[in-house]
């Protein structure tokens, strides 16, 4: 199927009696009230916290649906085609699956970004940032009250070769917003002094990448701070629960920088568990593909995420002529 040939209906609805519209997109319906959001398809329905619904769809919107799965919770979540969207409900879930009430659409990338775009505007209200940590922001509840855009609609770091290079994402300081994070005041602020032969001076770059991480003001939002080819290096700062339950489509390795994270990770199509892995400062890990996995970091810490973005991956992995797993032991 292309990308234009899903024709997904999609509608918006008045302001219910809280201030928050309705979205249908194909046969999902979405509304929200005063702590839950809702959801519902013809063969089911499904509720979830509204905060923890929103920090998943900025994830989703922000990340152009990520990498593979973005399961919301057990349930509801999107599957990247890379052009098209599955937005489903109990797609991976065994339960669901057994008594035949999971449902899936396939949805253009421009239609189910659009939609999800506008929810997450409308749904988010002026004191709650989703992409903050639960310390840091307000209240997600409560009837409509203003709006967020400003924080829904953070520029994503994507540096095309590194931070810091001439051109590329600039550093972090005081002076463009980026004071140093309250959990992260005892991390040196010095930067690498570089001495580049004479006509070398825009090949040879160097940054501390735990002062740019130590101002970063999100949480469990990779970003992108040095390619090389298909090769992506995403670090990030986490603290309290990754908001989704990722879904891999390829084998993910994991730095932990700093501090510790706790994992769950379950099987990717059915949700049976797997394995807990805590990750303490300096240990790694490869994330098999064929897994899901969602964090628990109980102080801030800086974890590398580091993705090989190849869209050719996904394919070799399901052919089976890509091993499930990056390494043996
Ligand atoms: C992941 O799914 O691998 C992931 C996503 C966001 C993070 C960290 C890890 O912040
Ligand atoms: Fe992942």
């Amino acid at each position: 199927m292309t990308a234009s040939d899903t024709h997904t209906p999609t509608s918006v609805q008045e302001p219910n009696e809280f201030g928050y519209r309705g979205y249908t997109l194909g046969e999902f319906q979405f509304s929200r009230d005063e702590y839950f959001a809702y959801v519902t398809w013809p063969t089911g329905r499904h509720v979830m916290s509204v905060d923890a619904f929103l920090r998943a769809m900025q994830r989703d919107v922000a990340w152009e649906f990520f990498y593979g799965i973005v399961n919301f919770d057990g349930v509801l979540g999107t599957m990247n085609h890379y052009g098209t969207v599955d937005l489903f409900a109990g797609r991976y879930n065994d339960a669901f699956r057994k008594a035949e009430l999971d449902h899936v659409e396939t949805i253009d990338t421009a239609t189910i970004r659009d939609v999800f775009a506008a929810m997450l505007a409308d749904w988010t209200n002026a004191s709650f940032d989703p992409f903050a940590s639960p310390e840091e922001t307000g209240s997600a509840f409560g009837p409509k009250k203003g709006e967020n855009i400003a924080a829904i609609t953070r520029h994503r770091v994507t540096a095309e070769r590194m931070v810091s290079l001439p051109g590329d994402e600039p550093l972090r300081d005081d002076g463009n917003g980026h004071p140093v994070n309250r959990m992260f005041a005892d991390v040196s602020q010095d930067e690498p002094e570089i001495y580049a032969e004479p006509g070398f001076e825009n090949e040879v770059g160097s940054f501390s990448l735990f002062a740019y991480l130590s101002r970063s003001p999100v949480t469990w939002n990779p970003s992108v701070v040095s390619v090389c080819r298909d090769s992506l290096y995403c670090p990030t700062t986490e603290e309290y629960i990754l908001p989704i339950i990722h879904g891999n489509d390829r084998a993910e390795w994991f730095v932990q920088l700093s501090d510790e994270i706790i994992w769950d990770v379950e099987d990717r199509d059915t949700g049976r568990k797997r394995a807990k892995v805590i990750m303490k400062a300096g240990d790694v890990a490869a994330m098999p593909s064929d897994i899901r996995h969602q964090g628990y970091s109980p102080k801030r810490s800086m974890l590398l995420v580091w993705e090989n973005a190849s869209l050719a991956i996904p394919e070799l992995i399901s052919s089976g002529k890509f091993p499930t797993q990056p390494v043996e032991f």
